[in-house]
């Protein structure tokens, strides 16, 4: 059977070397080209023939990079953050356009899918929730994709429950970290650190704490791989991993 043609957008940067070498390991797979800032996307899709691109660059080119690999009528991985509702609607038109898939996943860890599932289930039974996310410091952007997508996703069903805000005030500016509907959200960027987040439930007399830790960036490449091999078959649109399992 013929090998997916796989074009990795970013493959310099940390996600981007790890997932050129999750490629590599995989049978079926067959990476095709590599590019970088400063190399031309379109072109080298058109050269390698890709039908695949993966994409792990920056929060301000992910837009970007999207329409020329949708428009370049390759299917898109993008595993960039960054791109908002606006840019979603946008990309789902693409691809009915140029008849071609998209997967955005805010986070490929499984068990960052679950740590989200949980949370959802939760909140349904504790009124009060906090997100707390931390990351390495060189990450571009804050609060992280998964946070806003874990906020989301809670704000999204949460029935009749209704959060009741703390009293505090902020005597220190962002002391209390920006907020998703009813829900803070804390960004920690510390050297040390790979990508974690821990959600905080509150209820009468006590707390659920939900954390998960990626401690490597391996943690992301099943997620990677799956999304690859299952991107021929979706349709259209996807927004998180979750709907791949
Ligand atoms: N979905 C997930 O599971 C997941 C997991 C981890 C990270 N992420 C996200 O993935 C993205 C990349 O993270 P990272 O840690 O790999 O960052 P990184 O180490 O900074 O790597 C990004 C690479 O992309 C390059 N680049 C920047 N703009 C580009 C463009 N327009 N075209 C081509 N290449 C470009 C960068 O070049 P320069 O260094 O020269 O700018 C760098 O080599 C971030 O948005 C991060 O939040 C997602």
């Amino acid at each position: 059977m013929a090998k997916i043609k796989v074009l990795v957008n970013g493959s310099h940067g940390k996600m981007g070397k790890e997932t050129v070498n999750a490629i590599l390991k995989e049978t079926g797979l067959e990476l095709v080209g590599q590019t970088d800032i400063g190399d031309n996307l379109g072109e080298t899709i058109k050269e390698t023939k890709a039908a695949v691109v993966v994409d792990f660059t920056h929060p301000s080119s992910a837009m970007k990079n999207a329409k020329t690999i949708l428009s370049h009528k390759a299917h898109a991985i993008i595993g960039t953050t960054g791109l908002t509702n606006a840019n979603l609607a946008e990309i789902k038109k693409l691809c009915s356009k140029h008849k071609v898939n998209c997967i955005v996943a805010p986070n490929f860890a499984i068990g960052a899918i679950l740590m989200m599932k949980f949370a959802k289930e939760a909140a349904h039974y504790m009124p009060q929730v906090e997100i707390v996310e931390l990351h390495h410091d060189q990450k571009a952007d804050a609060p992280s994709g998964t946070a806003i997508k874990t906020a989301q996703l809670i704000l999204a069903d949460r029935g009749n429950l209704k959060t009741k805000d703390a009293k505090s005030r902020e005597n220190l500016k962002g002391v209390r970290g920006g907020k998703i509907g009813e829900i803070h959200i804390h960004s920690v960027r510390l050297q040390g650190l790979v990508a974690h987040q821990e959600v905080i439930l509150g209820g009468l007399g006590q707390t659920l704490k939900i954390r998960h830790d990626s401690i490597s960036r391996e943690s992301f490449m099943p997620g990677v791989i799956l999304a690859i091999r299952k991107v021929f078959k979706t349709k259209g649109l996807v927004y998180g991993l979750d709907n791949l399992l």
